[in-house]
């Protein structure tokens, strides 16, 4: 397997996608192509797997890894962001499909790039961007220009940050003095605003502040509910969606999202969430699938996952 990324429930994947010889299944999060390249083979011999990412170096790395598919089957890799996912298949010619996968977040590459600024644990520019030619304001530019509210806001909502409000008054008053630049800046500043000890088997004072900004810089959680319902009516009929999220705000979105679409309504935290007229999918999870102990103890970025599938009535 590559370092770019190790694909988190794979075999899980394949159980609920069930590509077969001759199928069209769209990849809307290509990363390093391990789930793409898996799927692909099923799809041999006639088949055609779409796939997409908005980093320029995640299409490098899939196409790299699916090179030798060539000629069993079709590979067609598409520079996108998935809330455009009708727009972005229709200009492929692409219509209906048998499957879509969306394994959500950053991928192992992204993470251990110090350049990308993803990492608390390395020095890098505060970037964070996953399309970093997409025109999206940086972590770093977020951070100088938002007013201290409007931080504390973003850290609770976004990293579930306990902290928020000190957090966000030791940036503001940091920027004061030099904006901050650097993932080192950031790390210092929550520091700032902790105290000096924390507790053994604490996670890393800056975890959440990470996650919450790379989630505003990337609105994630926006365009994951853009992608939903648009993965849903490119379906055909016995088609498949599956979704791996990594935290829970986004398998919060995804567990109620499939809910409406399939015709029921729980909770109550996304209000303008209306089951449409028509129920388009069945869910196929009751509860969401988690990785075995072994694939965490093997691969520990794969403890969070959460997978939830459906499939177009
Ligand atoms: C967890 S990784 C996927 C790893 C992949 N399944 C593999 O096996 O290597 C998520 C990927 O989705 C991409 N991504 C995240 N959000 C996206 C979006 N809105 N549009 C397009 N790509 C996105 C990221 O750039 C990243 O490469």
């Amino acid at each position: 397997m590559s370092t770019y990324h190790t694909p988190v429930l794979l075999a899980e994947v394949l159980e609920y996608l069930a590509p077969r010889p001759g199928g069209r299944v769209v990849d809307a999060t290509l990363g390093g192509g391990g789930h793409a390249r898996a799927i692909a083979e099923r799809l041999a011999p006639g088949g055609e797997l779409v796939g997409l990412d908005q980093d320029p170096d995640a299409l490098q790395a899939a196409r790299t890894a699916m090179d030798d598919l060539a000629g069993r089957v079709g590979v067609r890799l598409v520079r996108a962001n998935f809330g455009d996912l009708e727009r972005a298949l229709s200009a492929e010619g692409v219509g209906s499909v048998d499957g879509i996968l969306l394994d959500l977040g950053v991928s192992s590459h992204q993470l251990d790039t110090a350049e990308r600024g993803f990492a608390f644990r390395y020095k890098g520019p505060l970037d964070m961007r996953m399309d970093p030619a997409g025109g999206a304001e940086t972590a770093a530019g977020l951070l100088n220009r938002l007013s201290e509210e409007a931080i504390a806001r973003l850290l609770f909502e976004f990293g579930e940050e306990p902290r928020a409000r000190r957090i966000a008054s030791e940036i503001v008053r940091r920027r004061a003095e030099k904006p901050l630049a650097t993932t080192e800046d950031l790390v210092d500043a929550v520091r700032g605003a902790m105290p000096l000890r924390t507790r053994p088997g604490e996670i890393h004072p800056a975890t959440r502040t990470f996650q919450a900004l790379r989630i505003a810089v990337n609105r994630e959680l926006e365009v994951l509910e853009a992608v939903l319902p648009q993965a849903a009516r490119l379906l055909a009929p016995g088609g498949r969606l599956v979704v791996i999220a990594y935290h829970s705000l986004e398998d919060r979105i995804a567990k109620q999202t499939l809910a409406a679409l399939s015709g029921k309504r729980i909770g109550t935290d996304l209000p303008d969430l209306a089951p449409p007229p028509e129920p388009v999918l069945n869910v196929l999870t009751k509860k969401p699938v988690v990785p075995s102990a072994e694939e965490v103890r093997a691969n520990p970025r794969a403890r969070s996952a959460r997978l939830r599938a459906a499939e177009r009535r």
